[in-house]
């Protein structure tokens, strides 16, 4: 059993830093609001006080913050965790930030002796407590193989992408998708709707058609009834559509469905539902078709 830290205890980070605990690992937990990190000690989580101490106390440290600046803001410092690290050490950033950002950030951790990978997921906290996440892996072979059980603890799909930055890359290429199928699906939910089917049939014809994706399947449902806790807020979604925007922009890819919905994201935090599941674009699209709220 390894000795591992978790930095960043949010939807996402806490509920791996459980899945490891289950696993019989040693695990030290950083995050901003204590009171998240508190609320893993019953499962056995040693808390720290910064993100130094977290990687100074582990041999593996996982990090999962928001994005770019959240990154930045527990790596850099005199509390950050670049300073708690020496030869041997590693980090596994599975935060979804940018690939420069993340290129840069390994340098910096190779330069204390230790090493480190970008290693985003796909997935949702549902897929995530059933055991079905999709792990993706930049940075140094030989250190890849050597976390590759690890990761394995987490979620069972665990992909080699390339060198450092590559997986983050792959990780925006694929939310792409996600963003896209929502906005098409909240199209088709309200073009049916529109023509007298009730929503809730609309939904699960679509949800169990050939458009039923897995990400559909449970976030579809999410135009009957949204969660109570945002699953991927609007904010973080579109976090994810600017990071891919950027890519296109840099690499001379044009992402005109990308764009689209960026806009929508936008117009959905307009109408206040910024922190609410990204689903929640339906109802700006269905505000734009005169739907009375
Ligand atoms: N939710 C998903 O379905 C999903 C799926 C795949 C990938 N991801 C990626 O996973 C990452 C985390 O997402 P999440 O859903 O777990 O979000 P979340 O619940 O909002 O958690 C965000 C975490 O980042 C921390 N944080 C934010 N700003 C910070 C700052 N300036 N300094 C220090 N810590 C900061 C938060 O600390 P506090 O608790 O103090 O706010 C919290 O621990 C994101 O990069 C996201 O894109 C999410």
């Amino acid at each position: 059993m390894a000795n591992l830290s978790y930095i960043g205890l949010g939807m996402m980070g806490g509920r791996m830093a459980a899945r490891l605990l289950s696993k019989g690992h040693a695990v030290t937990g950083y995050n901003r609001t204590r009171s998240k990190a508190e609320a893993l000690a019953g499962d056995g989580l040693r808390i720290a006080g910064t993100p130094r101490e977290a990687a100074a106390a582990a041999d593996v440290t996982f990090v999962m913050v928001a994005n770019s600046e959240a990154l930045k803001s527990v790596a850099d410092g005199g509390d950050g965790f670049i300073a708690g690290l020496s030869a041997g050490k590693m980090i596994v950033d599975m935060s979804t930030v940018s690939p420069a950002l993340s290129r840069e950030l390994a340098s910096r951790v190779r330069g204390t002796g230790a090493d480190m990978v970008d290693a985003p997921v796909s997935g949702s906290v549902l897929t995530l407590e059933q055991g079905k996440l999709s792990i993706m892996v930049g940075g140094d072979r030989a250190t890849f193989d050597r976390l590759k059980p690890l990761l394995e603890d987490i979620g069972p799909k665990v992909t080699y992408v390339g060198a450092n930055g590559l997986a983050v890359s792959m990780k925006i290429a694929t939310n792409i998708s996600v963003a896209v199928q929502m906005l098409a699906f909240a199209e088709g939910v309200l073009l049916a709707e529109k023509s007298g089917i009730p929503r809730q049939t609309a939904v699960e014809v679509m949800t169990h058609s050939a458009i039923g994706s897995p990400m559909l399947q449970y976030r579809g449902p999410f135009v009957l009834q949204m969660p109570g806790e945002a699953w991927f807020n609007t904010t973080m979604m579109q976090k994810d559509l600017r990071l891919a925007l950027e890519m296109g922009r840099e690499l001379g890819v044009p992402l005109p469905t990308t764009s689209t919905t960026n806009e929508w994201l936008t117009a959905t935090r307009a109408i206040g539902l910024a922190d609410d599941d990204f689903a929640a674009v339906f109802q700006a699209l269905a505000r734009a078709a005169g739907e009375q709220r």
